[in-house]
């Protein structure tokens, strides 16, 4: 089986800045306007955990500068990811393009000027701040809301795991559902403020919840920065009455007042009685720590450990004032197919990469990530990207630590870090939405695939030979 599949899609994607002319001053109204309302005011406007809003040119001028610093380092819009190696085709992409950067650095080099207010585009009618992001795209709002029972992070305190256990009554489920899509929320406007990150999972009725067993019913997980997960079409979870949703939280409590956390998950069904074709696994935990948790994946979403005698994480250790790496291995057991990546660690994470080694021998990076503990982005892959990952497969990540000064999120250069919760412990590992397939069911979609992507390379060849 020949796969040529993952890179294709990003040659060419070296985008030369085609800067405005230079008699044409850039102005607020004209140029950078469109770019804030197309990529920064989702988060910038009242109501937001952002700290300001970017809606007027009244509103922004006076962080002209500031936007310029963000936008030319690629801290602002939030996406951190390396975007000159590994596959750049996702769903979600919300990052600047060199252009639109450029278009900001000469706007605030320029003096910040305002322009011609008949210019201006009408502005965005944003849904209200307690929308559910995937609502205009489904057309109404989630089937099935789950809320955590209220649990109050107190004003001052020191990092929260609470695991509210909500089951499903049976009015609300009464039969079982394929979901097709996942999102979670904080539930009530402060619970935006002290929400780190949940891993919500799903226990059918009857199971034990030890670890183990929760982390193979993962529903979601979810982070600032993630917005949730839509399957690929034909792929499904399957949801049935009677479970309980368990919400593994991380709650960073405020310095000046006690918050009562909720956080909602809401799921869209596949039609009543619409079984789709494949049973996806969801997010799959795999961990990148040398010896501990390495050893073979799948075809349940499990991660099998080589040594199971050791607790994850207990090999990670980081001496003071050093740059470390840490790699783990896994043979895929079966054919997958990766819809989305995620990636986790702490303040001392720098960058975290997944390689691939495809029983033909090939080598291959799928993504490096660079690490940002503010943001738990997850990449969720185009369709005609998606990594096709044959059984037999060799996983390969690395995560590298920065413990030194230069990291501006480090507490404290001079302690040695081991593996933990808290956030001033590190952690390790990281996410891949995964879906197994059978051998006939994996060759047509590897058929499929270069089908595809022949035809997008004709269509490219195409585009080139017409321009002028
Ligand atoms: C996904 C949400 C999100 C998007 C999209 C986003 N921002 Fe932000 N922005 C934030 C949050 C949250 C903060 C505060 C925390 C931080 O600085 O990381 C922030 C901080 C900033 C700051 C620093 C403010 C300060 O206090 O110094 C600037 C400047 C900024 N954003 C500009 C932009 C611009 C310009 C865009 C679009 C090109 C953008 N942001 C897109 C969420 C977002």
């Amino acid at each position: 089986m020949r796969l040529r599949v993952v890179l294709w899609g990003s040659i060419g994607m070296l985008l030369v800045p085609a800067l405005v002319g230079a008699n044409d001053t850039v102005t607020f109204t004209r140029d950078v306007a469109p770019i804030l309302q197309q990529k920064c005011q989702v988060c910038h406007r009242p109501g937001t955990v952002a700290p300001m809003s970017l809606l007027t040119y009244e509103e922004v001028r006076p962080w002209a500068r500031a936007i310029k610093d963000r936008v030319s380092k690629r801290i602002m819009p939030p996406w951190p990811l390396d975007k000159t190696v590994g596959i750049q085709e996702f769903k979600n992409d919300i990052s600047l393009t060199d252009e639109q950067i450029g278009t900001i650095v000469q706007w605030v080099d320029a003096g910040a000027p305002r322009g011609d207010l008949a210019e201006l585009p009408p502005p965005v009618e944003w849904p209200g701040v307690d929308h559910w992001n995937y609502e205009k795209m489904f057309g109404r709002p989630p089937d099935l809301v789950i809320s955590s029972t209220p649990y109050t992070a107190r004003a001052g305190y020191i990092d929260e795991w609470p695991t509210p256990e909500v089951k499903i009554p049976l009015t609300d489920l009464p039969e079982e559902r394929w979901i097709r899509a996942i999102e979670l929320r904080p539930g009530n406007a402060e619970s935006r403020y002290a929400f780190h990150h949940a891993n919500p999972s799903l226990i059918p009725p009857g199971a034990g919840a030890d670890e183990e067993r929760r982390e193979r019913h993962q529903l979601t997980d979810s982070a600032v920065g993630t917005e949730g997960f839509i399957f690929p079409a034909g792929e499904g979870k399957r949801i049935i009455p009677e479970s309980t949703v368990t919400f593994g939280m991380h709650l960073w409590p405020l310095e000046d007042r006690d918050v009562d956390v909720v956080l909602q998950v809401g799921l869209w069904f596949y039609p009543k009685g619409q079984k789709p074709q494949f049973e996806t696994e969801g997010e799959v935990q795999l961990w990148i720590s040398q010896g501990t948790r390495s050893g073979e994946v799948g075809p349940r979403g499990e991660t099998r450990s080589t040594n199971p005698q050791f607790p994850a994480h207990s090999d990670l250790l980081i001496p003071p004032n050093s740059i470390s790496i840490v790699r783990g291995v896994q043979v895929l057991r079966q054919n997958a197919r990766v819809h989305s990546l995620r990636g986790h660690m702490h303040f001392r994470g720098k960058y975290q990469i997944v390689e691939v080694i495809y029983p033909d021998g090939r080598w291959e990076t799928i993504n490096k990530l660079n690490w940002d503990h503010g943001w738990h982005t997850a990449f969720l892959y185009e369709d005609h990207a998606m990594p096709l990952l044959p059984k037999g497969t060799t996983i390969i990540l690395h995560s590298v630590f920065d413990n030194t000064r230069a990291n501006r999120y480090n507490p404290d250069p001079d302690q040695w870090v081991a593996g933990g919760r808290r956030s001033a412990d590190e952690m390790s590992h990281l996410r891949l939405g995964m879906t197994y397939f059978e051998d006939a069911d994996f060759e047509r979609l590897v058929a499929e695939r270069e089908r595809i992507l022949t035809e997008r390379k004709h269509q490219a060849e195409q585009r080139r030979a017409n321009q002028p």
